[in-house]
């Protein structure tokens, strides 16, 4: 098969690694890819959001699967482009389409689904300009802390929990009244603070049945300690020790299975992946948001967990028979620790030029944002570098993706060295 992998993050590095593997995979192309994709494939330069250069790309290569990595070209609509079309539509398309994509391009949307649906979640109410008045009423019958919430895509901006009631109504006027996230906040969601700790569960479904992938923790904050500033994702683990068994089971029975069924139910077709990210308090789970692709960093720690062909996987999802497909997952840990820009996540150094990567010994190299330049491998992005560790030990999987963190460089370069521990440390005690 000729397969097309859009995106240029970590996410799509560990997709592209795993879909080189494949019997299945004859060309890999990957638009726009970054510094270490063309390992796995060819690199071109398209954009993620042209559909008629995408178009053209896949007519002209014969393309025989689109795998869609971020959600802006689900949200834009490019699975229905392709289905519309003539000479398109018979390719399938990885991702959901337009309204599937809702689940995550609408926080209002995905907060009725699940209502409807009767999947746990925050309790919460919707407003707009027009009834601004009455969300400054609604604000003042909430405890706090409390969740605001813009509607649309704000590139993970868009939550803000306040302390106080005064902010609260502040930020409600910044959002609506003063387009403080743009269109993105024409309309604020106010939800319900939830308890616990959280983490994201991964399900891929055909629109019939499901499997369910590794589930990983995420770690956004900058600074050691989960402190500082939220970014785009610090590290991952996978598994997650506090998912056992009986937990997932909550999870699958009380969201998993509602959520396939309540998209059948209300005619949205989906094929793709299901970001599930969830709040774990003191055993049950709740929905806190879903996501209609995979999420970065947890795919480079919950890819290199599944042994088996991730392309007949795919293959399953497009041609609607993924309930025979095998999936088989390592019970090893993967541990994934984000190399970072200096001063990132606010304005941050790029372009600077990076070594060591040669040295790197126990550990898969997840090129993120890095670029060519003149054949050498230059920074570009806020996330520069993933770090994957796979091991039968959790500790183990930590220090080596550490160790082996450390043995990249670049100017400003920054890791966190406590992605993990607070896993380590429940294991531990529970021990
Ligand atoms: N109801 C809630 N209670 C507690 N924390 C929340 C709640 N909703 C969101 N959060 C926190 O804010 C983060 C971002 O919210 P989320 O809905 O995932 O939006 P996005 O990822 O689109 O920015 C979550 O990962 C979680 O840490
Ligand atoms: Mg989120």
């Amino acid at each position: 098969m000729n397969i097309l992998l859009l995106g240029s993050g970590g996410r799509e590095s560990a997709f592209a690694w795993k879909i080189s593997q494949s019997i299945h995979c004859k060309n890999l192309f990957i638009a726009p890819g970054n510094a270490g994709t063309g390992a796995y494939g060819k690199n071109v330069n398209l954009s993620i959001t042209d559909f008629a250069a995408i178009k053209a790309f896949c007519l002209k290569q014969s393309i025989n699967m689109v795998l869609v990595g971020p959600e802006e070209p689900l949200v834009k609509g490019i699975h229905d482009f392709f289905l519309a079309d003539e000479l398109l539509k018979t390719i399938p398309v990885i991702g959901p389409q337009q309204t599937g994509a809702q689940l995550e391009g609408s926080k209002d949307f995905s907060k009725q689904f699940m209502i409807r649906h009767q999947i746990p979640t925050a309790a919460f109410k919707s407003f707009t300009k027009e009834t601004l008045a009455d969300g400054l009423v609604y604000l003042e019958s909430q405890r706090l802390p409390i969740v605001l919430k813009a509607d649309g895509l704000a590139a993970g901006k868009g939550v803000l929990i306040c302390e106080t009631l005064e902010d609260a109504k502040t930020e409600l006027v910044a959002m609506l009244q003063d387009a403080k996230f743009g269109e993105a906040s024409s309309m604020v969601v106010i939800e319900e603070f939830l308890k616990g700790i959280e983490l994201s569960v991964f399900v891929v479904t055909d629109g019939t049945s499901y499997k369910i992938l590794p589930e990983a923790k995420d770690y956004k904050r900058i600074g050691e300690g989960d402190t500082g500033l939220n970014t785009g994702g610090m590290g991952s683990v996978s598994p997650v020790p506090f998912a056992d068994e009986a937990f997932m089971k909550k999870v699958e029975d009380r969201v998993i299975i509602p959520t396939i069924e309540g998209l059948k139910a209300d005619g949205i077709p989906y094929k793709g992946f299901i970001f599930i990210g969830l709040m774990n308090d003191g055993g049950d789970p709740y929905v806190i948001e879903y996501n209609v692709r995979m999420g970065d960093p947890e795919t480079e720690s919950v890819i290199p967990r599944i042994e088996s062909d991730f392309v007949e996987l795919l293959l399953g999802v497009a041609n609607g028979n993924l309930s025979e497909k095998q999936l088989i997952i390592s019970t090893k840990i993967a541990a994934t620790i984000m190399l970072v820009a200096g001063g990132y996540p606010g304005e941050y150094l790029k372009g600077r030029g990076i070594s060591g990567i040669e040295n790197v010994r126990d550990s898969l190299v997840f090129h993120a944002g890095t670029e060519l330049d003149n054949n050498v491998v230059k920074s570009s992005g806020g996330r520069v570098i993933a770090i994957t560790s796979l091991k039968d030990d959790l500790f183990d999987a930590l220090q080596t993706a550490t160790a082996d963190a450390g043995r990249i460089y670049y100017d400003g370069r920054y890791f966190r060295y406590d992605i993990g521990l607070d896993l380590y440390n429940y294991q531990k005690e529970i021990s």
